[in-house]
């Protein structure tokens, strides 16, 4: 009852505590799904946080066996209202994907250790975390942002039955920053390593069949992969890739700055990639309110000290940490983007928090900003690495700059990156670099590939993908012009 009574008292105080600029929001939340445990049935283990698990969901199983359905007395006796009923049936349509078969939701909840490894005082505080982590992520609305899908049935009351018995359910992602960071690595310095060019011709569409007939006749689509074939193609794709990833991660964090909430705990392992390949930020465990009156990126405020120290600003690396404003984050975009671009860990030599803080804090020590990288490149990643805060740019600064870094990268071609594109657009750069992956899986198959007929079939299905991603390309181009004029 005290641990149930502790998080009533929480959630008042976040709603109370919203800045004007989410309490609309927040009145217009989606209908997050209540969930039993035992309707409920969880797949692999995901990932684990220092707080937390999170497992794939393998099932939703209807309560006490009755199909989930809006007549059902059984549910409405459950107290759910209509509109919870209907994104538990959808949920439980969509559990997994209809493309690849592979769940579609994660849920998290507390490492179950905690409760005997900490004292009761720490247990709360995680707990606490975990349920205003599900309170944010219910108020915010942002495409590069995880959404919260459902909740343990008791919400918060959950807790009383253990651990596990408060949850949420998130979208699951199927990568994370630091995964993709390792195989950008691979990219650039192997050769290309891709999935299988037959299964990706079975799903081959038909209209790739008839543009097979075109390239054979000599359409366009070789040159595509003449132009690939050039040594500096995988850099020059993975730098795309880099720039649009650097350029939503911006986008999600400026959508926060601008609600006065500052993340805390950006690094590459919470950031993720969704099914079509969009930057998702999550782990709102540590994220908190700036207040309102004055300005949050002029203004200091005493704050508990969070975060992962490799990507902590010195200000707050310090103990006891100094006052800190939104600044931290834009700290940590810098090392971040740093890794991005370098695909290096940054401060790799340093062995301890204890030499971190004195590399860091005491004697300034930054990472080593490339040389060969474009001078405004390089300023905005100094500036950001700046001891003194105000010396900092603002997030929105950074995306501009990342923004238009990619728009050069592609030619002046800015179609793709008009405000509202990018909040709506299926990520265009990791289609092309799958894109460049197939026809290089498709050189190094036709090498294999004895007889005749099977170079064939290992072309049509080859060109087949490189036709689909083209032209699901060119619609999206031209969608986009169409709404631009
Ligand atoms: N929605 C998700 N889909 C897939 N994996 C996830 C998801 N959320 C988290 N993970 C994995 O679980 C790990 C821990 O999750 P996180 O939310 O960061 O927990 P903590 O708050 O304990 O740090 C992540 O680093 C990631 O590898
Ligand atoms: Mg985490």
């Amino acid at each position: 009852m005290y641990i149930h009574h502790v998080f009533w008292l929480c959630s008042q105080k976040f709603v109370n505590s919203l800045p004007s600029s989410l309490k609309s929001d927040y009145n217009h939340r989606d209908t997050v799904a209540p969930f039993r445990t035992k309707e409920i049935i969880l797949g692999k283990l995901l990932g684990s946080g220092e707080f937390s698990h999170v497992y794939e969901i393998s099932e939703f199983r209807p309560v006490d066996d009755i199909e989930l359905d809006e007549t059902s007395s059984t549910i409405r006796s459950l107290g759910l209202v209509d509109a919870e009923i209907a994104v538990r049936k959808l949920m439980k349509k969509r559990e997994r994907s209809r493309h690849t078969n592979k769940a579609s939701y994660a849920l998290k909840h507390l490492r179950p250790v905690l409760l005997e490894k900490y004292d009761v005082e720490k247990y709360i505080q995680a707990a606490t975390d975990l349920a205003m982590e599900a309170e944010f992520l219910n108020s915010l609305s942002d495409p590069n942002i995880i959404k919260l899908r459902g909740i343990s049935f008791a919400g918060p009351g959950g807790f009383s039955h253990g651990p596990k018995g408060y949850f949420i359910i998130l979208d699951r992602l199927h990568e994370t920053l630091a995964d993709r960071i390792k195989r950008w690595k691979k990219q650039k310095n192997g050769p290309f390593l891709i999935g299988n060019v037959r299964e990706l011709g079975r799903k081959a569409t038909e209209l790739g069949r008839k543009a097979l007939t075109a390239t054979m006749l000599g359409s366009e689509t070789s040159s595509v992969s003449g132009s690939l074939t050039r040594s500096n193609s995988a850099t020059s794709v993975v730098l795309e890739d880099q720039l649009d990833v650097g350029l939503q991660l911006a986008s999600a964090l400026a959508y926060l700055h601008e609600k006065n909430i500052i993340f805390r705990d950006l690094k590459p392992a919470n950031v993720g990639f969704d099914v079509r390949g969009d930057v998702k930020l999550f782990d709102f465990g540590l994220a908190t309110f700036m207040s309102e009156d004055g300005d949050p990126y002029e203004d200091e405020y005493e704050m508990s000290g969070a975060g992962s120290p490799r990507y902590m600003a010195p200000e707050v690396l310090v103990n006891p940490p100094k006052p800190y404003n939104m600044k931290v984050d834009v700290y940590s975009f810098g090392i971040v983007l740093w890794e991005i671009l370098s695909l290096q860990r940054p401060y790799a030599h340093v062995r301890s928090q204890d030499e971190l803080v004195d590399y860091v804090a005491i004697q300034g020590g930054r990472p080593a900003i490339n040389d060969e990288w474009k001078e405004p490149v390089k300023k905005t990643l100094a500036s950001s690495f700046s001891a003194d805060s105000t010396a900092r740019p603002t997030i929105k600064c950074c995306y501009d700059f990342l923004r238009k870094q990619l728009i050069e990268h592609r030619d002046g071609d800015a179609s793709q990156l008009s405000d509202s594109y990018i909040k709506r657009r299926r990520s265009m750069a990791s289609m092309q670099l799958e894109l460049s992956l197939h026809v290089h899986n498709y050189q190094q198959q036709m090498k294999k590939e004895k007889t005749l007929g099977h170079k064939v079939s290992a072309a049509m299905t080859a060109v087949n993908s490189v036709a689909k991603m083209n032209t699901i390309r060119n619609t999206l181009r031209l969608s986009t012009k169409k709404e631009e004029e």
